[in-house]
């Protein structure tokens, strides 16, 4: 998703802005700019593609000025150009970049064209850059002129503006989407990711919603939605200063699938008290109180949440609703007394979950994050924090945060057990030795990465294929669909096998791949005999099984097999041969496996 990054200091800015915008480079992005301020002349380079092209065209045209501003753009108001790429200019007075979208630009835009301002982008962020230039030209200055830009606009974004006028200042301002502010002796940054300059600083500011800023070597000048000025606290982020490198992988969802072992054993150690007892993050008093759960997410962290309602209702009781983070906050959702919401978020940043979380806060709903970047905004307005440990993930598809979320939601089943009495101390501890036990069967499925690759060479051919689950192998059924479809953009689609029959079995025609997840579990013989209905109208079937269960099936053209495991912990193992599968395709049909067209690792945007 779109990246803000901005600089003052001693050095080349346009230098500073290229290397931190690289450190974004992994959240996907279309386009990218930098606009630097030399003396009272802005400069501005703007490239389509990767931000090798931007760096090839600040080469050939090097770039002045010690302050700076720059943006990687993932295009959501107008095309993939460089005219809708940022920072946006107005009259060489104003330069801006902008994540987020002003929902009221429609309105501003006719505004400003007829008093006569001329756009040369789709933009709803060159309006802004026109807004700041309209109110500039109004007599407005600096930190005020940010102030009546905001009392204007309507939208969840963050901002970075360069003014002609104030040379030696960088403004900045926030709703909604992150930004936080670095400072160091001799420079102040920004950037909407503290991984982005933490390798300058390790001193930052998160900004609140509403907050803006007035930024100069001299003088950090922050104002509340109030306009007042506010105090905002200097923390030492952990965001990791080091390039993130592949390590000798091809990829990196290579890399952070061969990492699961550690992150879903580092997730469980995080979760181990002094006496060796798995334990959430919740008390006693909480795990008591909480009667129903309501889990709140997007994509493949919503797969994590859907399986975790099958462990949480099976092994505690307690009633879960899976809801998509994007729908709940607009359809007046009803809650019993004693509800808690659980957002699952692998970057904690994405805008859907986040307002999903406030909207439940507002209702009165005590808060639990299952995140996997600790200062990330939903970690920071979460009651409780569970976090994840996967360690930065930088593929846009999600892998290690997936298994690492489930292992989390598994302990959590198993605390809300205890403490609900459904589980004894022994059975407790039965289940957590099968937790431990996870890691090693992860490693061992792994190695399935050769024998994978015949089936990605058939399956790289098809137009479209189905996954089939039951159980707790349905949600990741649907999760196997989605990163077959977000890796290879092949159509792929999820379906409990048992209800095939009401619908999806008319898709069934000769040599359609049907891939059928199997962990001999008491539904494999159900799960069989639905397969044995697309089987028999022509489909081809590939099965990514246990040991066992394969054993069960002779009707097969495919097969990826992994040792036997315990059912209920198997979508925790087979989500590595179905995350392989989806890799090894990609990589066949040569498709970006890092950065898919059109994804992002973090969205931003409603
Ligand atoms: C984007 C990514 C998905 C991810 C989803 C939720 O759409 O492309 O891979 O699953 O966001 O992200 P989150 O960070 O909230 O888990």
């Amino acid at each position: 998703m779109c990246g803000i990054v901005g600089y003052i200091g001693d050095q080349p800015a346009a230098d500073i802005i290229l290397d931190a915008l690289k450190r974004l480079e992994y959240r996907g992005y279309d386009s990218s700019g930098i606009a630097t301020l030399e003396g009272k002349k802005i400069h501005l380079t703007r490239a389509v593609g990767k931000l090798a092209q931007l760096d090839t065209a600040l080469k050939n045209t090097p770039q002045a000025g010690n302050i700076g501003i720059g943006h990687t753009r993932w295009a959501t108001h107008g095309g993939v150009t460089e005219a809708n790429a940022h920072p946006h200019l107005a009259a060489d007075e104003v330069a801006i970049v902008h994540n987020g979208i002003i929902e009221n630009y429609a309105e501003l835009k006719a505004e400003l064209l007829a008093k006569g301002h001329e756009f040369s982008s789709q933009t709803d962020s060159e309006v802004l850059a026109h807004l700041f230039l309209d109110i500039v030209r109004q007599g407005y200055k600096g930190a005020q002129a940010m102030q009546q830009v905001l009392a204007r606009i309507k939208g969840a974004f963050a901002l970075a503006v360069l003014l002609r006028d104030s040379p030696d200042t960088l403004f900045v301002a926030r709703n909604a989407s992150p930004l936080a502010i670095g400072i160091e002796d001799g420079l102040v940054c920004v950037a909407s990711d503290a991984m982005a300059m933490a390798h300058l600083t390790r001193n930052v500011i998160y900004l609140k919603d509403g907050d803006y800023a007035a930024l100069s070597l001299d003088e950090l000048q922050i104002f509340d939605r109030d306009n007042q000025l506010a105090n905002r606290e200097i923390i030492r982020t952990s965001a990791s200063p080091a390039l993130i490198d592949k390590g000798g992988y091809r990829h990196f969802m290579e890399k952070e699938i061969h990492e699961q072992p550690d992150a879903i054993a580092h997730t469980i150690a995080a979760m181990t008290d002094a006496k060796g007892v798995l334990k959430t993050g919740l008390s006693d008093a909480d795990l008591g109180d909480i009667r129903h759960l309501v889990i709140l997410a997007a994509g493949t962290s919503h797969y994590a949440g859907q399986v975790g309602r099958y462990w949480l209702e099976g092994l505690a009781g307690i009633p879960v609703s899976v809801e998509t983070a994007s729908e709940y906050r607009y359809r007046a959702p009803a809650h019993l007394a004693g509800g808690a919401v659980v957002a699952i978020s692998q970057s904690g940043e994405s805008l859907d979950t986040l307002m999903a979380l406030r909207h439940a806060k507002e209702m009165g709903l005590k808060t639990i994050a299952i995140v996997n970047v600790p200062e990330s905004s939903i970690a920071r307005e979460a009651d409780i924090i569970l976090p994840t440990r996967a360690g930065p993930e930088i593929g846009v598809a999600s892998t290690k945060a997936f298994t690492a979320q489930l292992t989390v939601l598994f302990a959590l089943a198993v605390d809300f057990g205890r403490a609900k009495a459904r589980l004894s101390a022994d059975e407790a501890a039965g289940l957590q030795q099968k937790l431990l036990s996870v890691p090693s069967a992860v490693g061992a499925a792994i190695d399935c990465f050769e024998a994978i690759r015949p089936i990605a060479q058939s399956l790289k051919k098809t137009p479209s294929c189905l996954f089939l689950g039951r159980g707790r192998l349905y949600p990741l059924a649907l999760e196997a669909a989605l990163k077959l479809k977000e890796l290879s953009y092949i159509h792929a689609e999820g379906f409990a096998a048992g209800e095939m029959k009401h619908g999806p079995i008319a898709l069934i025609e000769e040599d359609l791949p049907v891939i059928c997840l199997l962990d001999g579990d008491d539904l494999s013989a159900k799960t069989i005999s639905n397969l044995k209905e697309a089987e028999a109208r022509g489909a081809t079937i590939i099965l990514i099984a246990t040991a066992s269960s394969a054993k069960l099936v002779d009707f097969d053209s495919f097969r990826v097999v992994i040792e036997d495991c315990d059912p209920l912990l198997a979508p925790l193992i087979l989500a590595i041969p179905a995350q392989i599968l989806a890799y090894q395709t990609a990589v066949e049909k040569g498709t970006d496996v890092d950065q898919p067209r059109n994804l992002a690792k973090s969205v931003t945007v409603e």
